[in-house]
């Protein structure tokens, strides 16, 4: 199946022979202007063949009245007749036998013609094609020299394939990549996605030997968990650059919970992308220049960082930079100060930056590159130059390139040339001998961290283990279901506390008393203290209601506070219905978090660890993760919060136990997958405590999906 796939956009996209169905006559329409560009590409005339039936020629190529008129096989067949005209020509060319099929028209799902889109699907179901589109700007690919669409030009050939959205963009960015020397592999413009999306070309790029980077523009994604399946794959062999667009919430309506309304759609993919190891890049500037990072430098063998400069200000913004990205500047080790000491003047500095100053022309740059790349203690090399009167940046640029190559090294080298127009060919002489070079010390810095990173992800993926856990099902369906009969859409607490049990996580005992008779009864089998809590389907956020009591100490205090539970209720929420009293321990502090899961629509469930107690919503110290979690996901998203610092031990105060976070993160994203009944979980608070003594959660909620909502 997947070879099928494969097959069927290599045919799409790089074919050996194209139809263009509405080859107009008219040099100002679209369809004019792709025959135009296949031939201007240089894709051999006698591969293309235009459909027509009002026209007999077209740029001095035969015209056909229908695709079944053409004698020779069609690999490819590009659509731009009007959308009323589409799924006549569809059917043609399911009937020629074709494999892929480019819809360049507009006018379907975009503009809420949606059943005219899903027959384009079916028709290709029923003979077995694959579509691209509709709406998109057609087909550019520099692998075999393909421009079936109507961007004026190709992209500069090159190893990075560049995945869109957005079809405007795709025609503008082919102009901006051309300026920044950037090289594509090919462009796709994915248009409405009716059949293939994003993942199929992310899983053929995975594939594609011509292709070293994968970046995209996403304005979003359906299919959430074969997204993460797919990339998670692909990141392992190769990176994969995405610019996300469009923040704004997709949930509508009342949230319920705290994890809901901390979950925005953003943190869903923010948390995908991460567990797929895709770099999100924030703006379509860094997208390429990490993606030219990429397909140009080699990975780092290690930390050690150097920077050397003929600036002293350049030096210091990219200290800053580094420090920001957490970059590793190596102390210089005496033995190679004094070696660098020869390629400067005196009034230079070998401490890191390594300043050969402005006077360092061509044979300094050389000599100290050349000792910083035999060092084996370094692994990564940023070289900045800022321009001067008294040197040639072209020198410099050749001095870097000699160094590398008389050394023979493979090591990550990264430039950053300043002064604008005058070191723009140094630059990018650099950057086609696989320097990638860039405009600011910053940015150079930002590439050399994407390709720490990528490393980074690359080595995670690699190791993820997941664990086996043993829970009750049946018992927490048991509890679930009788909800469901009974049409509610929350379970109550000691519901929540059953079903969590069930599932191994740690709960506070909680009883449910009908009478102060058996609420005594209750605290007497605990032991005082205990706390309170009211027991009603209605009630979801007790507090506000005056529906927990802490800490009761003896029985006078228990009889008390039962009446006074029951008068809060009765005044402040005097619809709810009482199911009883819950008696409960009193147990002690711990160090307060917040545990819970809401399911997205896109990637489903969204486990959240993060800071607790009630200021939870306003600090939104939070991380997500798409469950099933590995054991590393879940340390790495408690790692990622500020709670971690607290947890880890702060100043002097013994480290808390974070395994037992660990379990019920790894058991929460368990329940989460096996009931897609649960909408929502919040655990606020779970409390943990001091290493090896565990943890509890106190309060944990859990919401039903409401399936008449859908
Ligand atoms: N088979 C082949 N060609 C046919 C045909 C058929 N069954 N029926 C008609 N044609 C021919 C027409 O005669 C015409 O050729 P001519 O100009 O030589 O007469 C040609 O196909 C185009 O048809 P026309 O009706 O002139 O359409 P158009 O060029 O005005 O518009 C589209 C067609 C596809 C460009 C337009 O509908 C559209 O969708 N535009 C938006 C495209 C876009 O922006 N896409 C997204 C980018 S991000």
């Amino acid at each position: 199946m997947m070879n099928d796939l494969y097959n069927q956009v290599l045919k799409l996209l790089r074919p050996s022979s194209v139809a263009v169905i509405g080859a107009s006559r008219d040099p100002e329409k679209i369809g004019h202007q792709v025959v135009r560009n296949l031939i201007r590409s240089g894709f051999p005339r006698e591969k293309i063949y235009p459909i027509n039936p009002r026209a007999y020629e077209i740029l001095g190529l035969r015209c056909y009245s229908s695709i079944l008129e053409v004698p020779d096989k069609v690999d490819l067949v590009v659509i731009v007749v009007p959308a009323r005209i589409v799924p006549k020509v569809l059917e043609e060319a399911g009937k020629k036998g074709v494999e892929a099929v480019a819809i360049i028209t507009s006018g379907f799902k975009e503009v809420g013609n949606v059943e005219a889109e899903l027959q384009l699907v079916r028709i290709a179901r029923k003979y077995g094609f694959r579509i691209l589109g509709p709406n998109i700007v057609g087909i550019c690919d520099t692998i075999r020299g393909v421009n079936a669409s109507f961007c004026q030009d190709l992209p500069r050939p090159g190893n990075i394939a560049f995945i869109t959205q957005s079809g405007a963009l795709a025609i503008a960015l082919v102009g901006w990549t051309r300026l920044k020397g950037i090289g594509l592999s090919d462009l796709v413009s994915i248009g409405n996605k009716a059949d293939l999306n994003e993942i199929d070309f992310i899983d053929f790029f995975g594939r594609d030997p011509y292709t070293r980077v994968i970046s995209a523009y996403l304005e979003g994604v359906t299919e959430g968990r074969r997204f993460i399946e797919v990339a998670r794959e692909v990141s392992k062999k190769k990176p994969i650059i995405i610019l996300k667009a469009g923040k704004a919430e997709r949930t509508i309506g009342a949230i319920r919970s705290h994890t809901g309304t901390l979950a925005g759609s953003d943190a869903a993919y923010d948390a995908a992308f991460k567990q797929a190891g895709v770099l999100r890049a924030p703006t379509f500037i860094e997208l390429f220049d990490w993606a030219l990072a990429l397909a140009k430098a080699e990975l780092p063998r290690g930390e050690n960082t150097v920077i050397l400069t003929n600036g002293g200000g350049a030096g210091v913004m990219a200290t800053d930079a580094a420090e920001e990205w957490g970059i590793k500047l190596m102390d210089i080790p005496p033995d190679l100060k004094e070696k660098l000491r020869k390629h400067m003047p005196p009034f230079g500095s070998t401490f890191n930056p390594i300043d050969i100053t402005g006077m360092a022309g061509r044979e300094w740059y050389k000599g100290a590159m050349k000792e910083l790349l035999l060092d084996p203690r370094i692994h990564s090399i940023v070289v900045l130059y800022c321009h001067t009167a008294i040197t040639d940046p072209n020198d410099i640029a050749d001095a870097i390139l000699e160094a590398i190559r008389e050394t023979d090294v493979q090591k990550t080298v990264v430039a950053s040339f300043i002064g604008g127009e005058e070191v723009m060919e140094a630059c990018e002489k650099l950057t086609k001998n696989n320097v990638p070079c860039y405009e600011s010390p910053e940015k150079a810095i930002s590439a050399l961290g994407i390709l720490y990173k990528y490393k980074k992800h690359r080595e995670k993926l690699s190791k993820q283990t997941m664990v086996h856990l043993n829970v009750d099902k049946k018992q927490a369906y048991k509890i679930i279901k009788r909800a469901l009969n009974e049409g509610r859409y929350s379970l109550t607490p000691s519901e929540a506390a059953g079903v969590a049990s069930a599932y191994g996580i740690p709960v506070l005992e909680k009883i449910l008393t009908n009478s102060k008779e058996e609420a005594v009864k209750a605290a007497e089998k605990i032991g005082y203290p205990v706390v309170l809590e009211i027991e009603s389907p209605q009630i979801i956020h007790k507090t506000d209601v005056g529906g927990i009591i802490l800490n009761i100490k003896n029985k006078d205090e228990l009889l008390k506070a039962y009446d006074e539970i029951v008068v809060n209720i009765r005044n402040k929420a005097p619809d709810a219905e009482i199911r009883g009293v819950i008696v409960r321990k009193m147990v002690e502090k711990g160090k307060e978090v917040i545990i819970g899961m809401h399911r997205d629509p896109i990637f489903g469930p969204l486990v959240m660890f993060g800071s607790g107690g009630i200021l939870v919503e306003l600090i939104k110290d939070v991380a997500f993760r798409v469950a099933p979690l590995s054991v590393e996901e879940a340390y790495d998203m408690i790692k990622e919060t500020k709670a971690y610092t607290i947890l880890k031990g702060f100043r002097g105060e013994k480290p808390t136990d974070i395994d037992s976070i660990v379990d019920t993160l790894l058991r929460i994203s368990k329940l989460a997958s096996d009931f897609e009944e649960i909408s929502d979980i919040d655990i606020n608070p779970f409390f943990v405590y001091s290493e090896n003594k565990g943890g509890i959660a106190i309060d944990i909620k859990i919401l039903l999906e409401r399936k008449s909502d859908h």
